[in-house]
């Protein structure tokens, strides 16, 4: 094998994405996927690729030290894709705590075993950090995020996300550890987990139960399907520039209001339904604690220095979407049962 990469995070949504990409692609290199399968982390979303002979997983909490230590011992590692991580800005509005001790202590726990594990020949060695457009904080009606915007994070999720960042960034000037970044914008697509809006959607409509508007639904994100995001990471993880940071964004900009519209209408075409049927169920619920207006990429960087670009328009990642999981319902079944009917009434039934 040529060489050994170690994917955190590769048992949930983003992460199983690419996992699947790097063990078929590059099949002379060991890719170890290391998850701790927390009600986000699922190996189902892997079964396609779980007996291959270049792939590896490992049940293990990056919060937990010796666990790591040992995991850096026992591989000779030579790259880290770092996306093991509380991911979901609710979650963090009623339990913070998860989110420093995943989101900043993990990620300090995998900078200090790579440190020690590759000391001084770290030449040919990449610590890539897999971080959000979130840290940037909200905009108003104008303007993107740049590589050069200030950080300005406002949920417990993105200020996590935003000190795991600047812990990395301080490990290539301190230590010179080779690293590098990217922050990308709303993800979407098959295997993500329904407490997210396009997922959650998606089932409520498919069981005729209330699609939850916060607020007025006029807040924009910047949506990209999956696999864009996971060819990004590929682009970047090979090519990119130690020490430099990568925005990634689909240049696709969505009130949730008109998005969920057109997953509406999406829906009543596939179930048969009249058409606006679908769209009866929008319910305009509390809005989120200090919810960010608007988040927008500019991938400039990405598309000039290492010629990246997604390659769907949000129609046909959309429609691919809603096709998955109407395909997928044992799944969607099993990942819905237990804690997330906890969470979900948690969740809702008072807004
Ligand atoms: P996810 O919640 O679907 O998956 C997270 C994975 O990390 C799960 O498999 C979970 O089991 C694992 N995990 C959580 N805590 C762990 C721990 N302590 N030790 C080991 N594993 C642990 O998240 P996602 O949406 O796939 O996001 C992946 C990464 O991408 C995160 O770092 C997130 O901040 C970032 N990101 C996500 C988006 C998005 O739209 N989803 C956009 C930009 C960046
Ligand atoms: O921008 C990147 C980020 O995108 C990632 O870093 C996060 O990990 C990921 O969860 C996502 O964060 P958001 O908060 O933008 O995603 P979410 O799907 O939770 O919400 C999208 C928008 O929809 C947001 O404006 C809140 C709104 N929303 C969400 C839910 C779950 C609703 O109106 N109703 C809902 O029930």
């Amino acid at each position: 094998m040529n060489k050994t990469i170690l994917i955190t995070g590769g048992a949930g949504f983003i992460g199983s994405h690419v996992v699947r990409l790097f063990v078929n692609k590059y099949t002379d290199c060991n890719i170890i996927n290391l998850d701790a399968l927390t009600y986000a982390g699922n190996l189902e979303n892997l079964r396609d690729i779980e007996n291959k002979a270049n792939y590896t997983f490992i049940k293990a909490d990056i919060t937990d030290e010796n666990a790591i230590n040992q995991v850096f011992a026992e591989n000779n590692i030579d790259g880290v894709i770092h996306l093991a991580a509380e991911s979901h800005v609710d979650r963090s509005i009623t339990n913070p705590g998860a989110f420093i001790k995943t989101n900043i202590v993990g990620t300090i726990n995998l900078l200090n075993a790579a440190r020690n594990s590759w000391k001084e020949n770290s030449a040919n060695k990449r610590f890539y950090h897999i971080s959000t457009d979130e840290v940037y904080g909200s905009l108003g009606d104008t303007g993107f995020f740049t590589e050069e915007t200030a950080y300005d994070p406002r949920s417990p999720y993105s200020a996590s996300k935003a000190s795991s960042d600047h812990l990395v960034r301080a490990y290539f000037h301190t230590y010179k550890l080779p690293i590098v970044i990217s922050n990308c914008s709303n993800n979407y697509g098959p295997n993500q987990f329904p407490e997210k809006l396009i997922p959650l959607s998606i089932n409520n409509i498919k069981n005729n139960n209330s699609i939850p508007i916060y607020g007025k639904g006029e807040n924009i994100r910047d949506w990209l399907f999956v696999e864009d995001h996971a060819s990004a990471i590929d682009v970047i993880f090979n090519s990119g520039k130690i020490g430099e940071t990568y925005n990634i964004g689909g240049d696709n900009e969505w009130t949730n209001i008109s998005l969920i519209r057109m997953l509406c209408k999406v829906m009543d075409k596939k179930l048969n339904r009249e058409i606006g049927a679908s769209e009866k169920l929008i319910t305009f619920v509390k809005d989120r604690a200090g919810h960010d207006m608007r988040y927008a990429i500019d991938s400039t960087k990405l598309k000039r220095e290492l010629n990246w670009k997604p390659s769907l328009t949000f129609e046909i990642g959309l429609e691919k979407t809603v096709d998955w999981y109407l395909k997928n319902d044992t799944w969607l079944k099993n990942v819905i049962s237990g804690e997330y009917e906890k969470y979900y009434s948690q969740q809702y039934t008072k807004r």
